[in-house]
């Protein structure tokens, strides 16, 4: 039985991993797991889980792994082994990949590759300023100073909103955060040989046919 791809998308806020994840889960048929969407998602339903992990989400700041874990472990076992999954957002603290590596230490088969998206803290800046994301289906946009921002989603006709979290004072602690908290897992996956390094500065096209490339796909 042929067997689904199993990545982690790792990279800075605003490196493009939830648009090369909607690509990839597009053409490769395989599930978008997305800790912020998830967190997100509850936020907009007012669940106890969307309001705890606000605290944290808005200030930039890692929600706490006894929140973040078992949520995802969950929908990651869930996945069946035919059909694959894509994780952005998550491992991000070396905790995390340990939890990771053994819940799947226990599945058929471990992680086929990590592919880190690398783009520069001022082009990250510019990004974020500018993206509005679907209320709907969560798909980022980019509209650019003097658009039209009452723009709908190009997916689903959804309406179109700023992330709290992209106001300036949350971007610099959320690279921050990453910097300080997050890069610690690319060594926890470079010693396990499976990271691909990719310029996410350039069109969303040309990072999508590099992903796919090194994925072989
Ligand atoms: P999360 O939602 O994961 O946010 P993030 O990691 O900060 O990343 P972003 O979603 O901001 O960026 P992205 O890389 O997806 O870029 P995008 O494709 O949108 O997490 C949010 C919060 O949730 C965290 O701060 C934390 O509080 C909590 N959380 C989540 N996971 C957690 C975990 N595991 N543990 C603890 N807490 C957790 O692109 C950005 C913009 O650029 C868009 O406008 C897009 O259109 C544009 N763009 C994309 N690619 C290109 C390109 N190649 N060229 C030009 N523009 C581009
Ligand atoms: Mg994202």
């Amino acid at each position: 039985m042929a067997q689904g791809l199993r990545l982690v998308l790792f990279g800075p806020p605003g490196a493009g991993k939830g648009t090369q994840a909607q690509l990839l889960r597009d053409r490769l048929k395989v599930t978008h797991i997305s800790s912020g969407d998830l967190f997100r998602y509850h936020l907009g339903q007012g669940t106890a889980l969307g309001l705890r992990a606000k605290e944290y989400m808005n200030k930039g700041e890692l929600v706490p792994d006894e929140v973040t874990i078992d949520i995802i472990l969950d929908k990651v076992l869930s996945v069946p082994n035919e059909e694959g999954f894509i994780l952005d957002g998550f491992p991000r603290n070396p905790h995390q990949a340990e939890e990771l590596e053994k819940a799947l230490s226990g599945a058929v088969r471990g992680l086929d590759k990590v592919v880190h998206i690398e783009v520069p803290e001022p082009v990250l800046l510019r990004r974020l300023g500018g993206r509005f994301v679907c209320r709907d289906c969560q798909a980022p946009h980019s509209i650019g100073e003097g658009e039209d921002a009452s723009k709908v989603c190009s997916q689903c006709g959804g309406e179109l909103y700023q992330r709290d979290d992209d106001q300036p004072k949350a971007v610099k602690k959320r690279i921050q955060v990453y910097n300080d908290e997050t890069t610690p897992v690319l060594g926890f996956y470079r010693d396990r040989d499976v990271v691909v390094d990719i310029s996410g500065d350039q069109t969303v096209d040309d990072v999508n046919q590099q992903v796919l490339a090194a994925l072989d796909a």
